[in-house]
């Protein structure tokens, strides 16, 4: 079968670029559950459209970028000036919050026109930004596929240049309901220009939905079995939960520096059983909500004391937004409350690194411990929160605001009997392998060509 170019576009490309000389530049990969999945697509040729994290004012510098990026596969998109007010401002302090029901930050309330506007007006300006380099690479038969929060308008900005274009939209977060997606006041042309892409896509029924009644509230469309109907025009919208890339995880751990890693790591944890929390330090992954469980269960369960330890890796992000300095200060805060209360001379019960780690590190903890803790509030398919819901019976699930229940998990996680820990791993195992990257970017490709392939025939 031919497959079309893939023409990927995120705000974020795969690695963030870093100068390191005039005309020379290093790069390490970009943190995120978006560039760990999209980064497992094999089967396509693909090029990767983003903003290489670092802002590049002179033509020398920008020419041997683009020149380094080329043999990644990746084009940059330059955003220069606008790239605070997008990023920082509308991006990850209006959509992000609102998607993830934390609500208007309370800065907007009191300068909300100004504010608003002037991001917003930064968000046109950046999704136009994305468009004329999608226009300059685009061929004729290329499938455009758009990914995130970052880009909802460019696919109007694309069908409106040409309408033969192959679109998707996918959405990595979670969609909310309308009664939180009403308090944004650019909601309207969002919605109305998500809605021109051929194909729209969610990691859940309950976002799609959400969707679907936001557009029925909000702009007075139907809702059929397929989508969504605007003024007779039908928008597919599908559900395509995402996962990993199994085999990479698989042949890594059998590496023999990995091997050689989970050794040592088995020593300095001095045999104690391991907790293992990786997130971005992100204010809906509940890092404070993990901390002040596991304190409980150390206040409770005296017995453990000094034979557990909880290591969080809390990978820095957004570092230019206020509410993720503040959410570091405060984790330090408990960290060192919990430690003083209950370490000794030899050891402390949690470790909280504030980096991220090479993934061979990565993959010889995911392979060593003994929990893994995961305290998302709200996330999209977080690559293990999100999880939660699809494993089921393979984890066990709690109410990450419920310190108790938190605490109670972790007491009968650590204590579960082998038997019971492999019966769960093989329902995990079974789930991860099947649900793969690669099977979730083949099934929206399928629906976006069996959708474009069925548009072509009616005209
Ligand atoms: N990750 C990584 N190196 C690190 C920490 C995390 O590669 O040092 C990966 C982790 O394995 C996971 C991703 O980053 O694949 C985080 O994705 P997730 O969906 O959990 O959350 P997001 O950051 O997208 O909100
Ligand atoms: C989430 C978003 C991604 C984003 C990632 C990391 O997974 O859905 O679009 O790339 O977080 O965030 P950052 O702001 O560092 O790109």
């Amino acid at each position: 079968m031919v497959r079309p170019r893939l023409l990927v576009v995120s705000m974020s490309l795969p690695v963030t670029a870093k100068r390191t000389g005039e005309e020379t530049w290093s790069f390490t990969m970009s943190p995120g559950g978006l560039v760990s999945a999209l980064l497992g697509l094999k089967e396509f040729e693909t090029k990767w459209i983003g903003w290489p994290g670092v802002d590049v004012h002179d033509a020398v510098g920008k020419k041997a970028l683009s020149i380094a990026l080329a043999e990644k596969g990746c084009i940059p998109v330059f955003l220069e000036e606008v790239c605070d007010q997008y990023y920082n401002g509308y991006c990850n302090n209006i959509l992000w919050p609102i998607f993830h029901y934390l609500g208007t930050p309370p800065e907007y309330r009191n300068d909300v026109i100004i504010t608003y506007q002037s991001q917003y007006d930064a968000y046109k300006k950046a999704n136009r930004i994305f468009f004329d380099v999608v226009n300059e690479h685009y061929q004729e038969g290329d499938v455009v596929w758009c990914h995130d929060y970052h880009v909802m308008l460019l696919p109007q900005y694309l069908k409106e240049y040409n309408s033969k274009m192959k679109v998707g939209w996918f959405l990595h977060t979670p969609f909310p309901s309308s009664e939180m997606y009403k308090t944004l006041p650019s909601r309207s042309e969002l919605l109305r220009s998500v809605l021109t892409a051929d194909l729209v896509g969610f990691h859940t029924y309950d976002f799609a939905r959400h969707f679907v009644n936001a557009c029925m509230c909000i702009l007075g469309t139907e809702a059929t079995s397929e989508g969504v109907v605007d003024q007779g025009k039908l928008t597919r919208v599908a559900v395509f939960p995402i996962g990993i890339e199994p085999e990479r995880f698989i042949n890594t751990s059998k590496l023999s520096e990995v091997t050689e890693y989970m050794k040592k790591f088995k020593s300095d944890f001095g045999g104690r059983k391991l907790i293992l929390g990786v997130d971005r330090l992100d204010t809906i992954k509940g890092i404070p909500h993990k901390y002040q469980a596991f304190e409980k269960f150390l206040e409770e369960n005296e017995d453990w004391r000094g034979k557990v330890l909880l290591l969080q890796i809390a990978v820095p992000t957004r570092n230019g937004i206020g509410e993720y300095q503040k959410i570091k200060d405060q984790c330090h805060g408990l960290v060192g409350r919990i430690n003083g209360r209950f370490g000794s001379i030899s050891s402390v019960p949690i470790i909280h690194l504030d980096c991220s780690i090479h993934f061979h590190q990565l993959c010889a903890l995911y392979a060593i411990t003994d929990v893994l803790l995961v305290t998302s509030l709200r996330d999209g398919m977080n690559l293990f929160a999100g999880a939660g819901q699809s494993l089921g019976a393979g984890a066990l699930l709690v109410n990450p605001w419920n310190v108790k229940e938190v605490s109670n998990a972790i007491g009968e996680a650590l204590s579960m009997s082998r038997e019971e820990k492999e019966k769960k791993h093989q329902i995990n195992f079974q789930y991860v392998k099947t649900h793969s990257t690669q099977q979730w970017a083949d099934d929206f490709m399928n629906k976006l060509n069996e959708v474009t392939s069925k548009a072509e025939q009616e005209t």
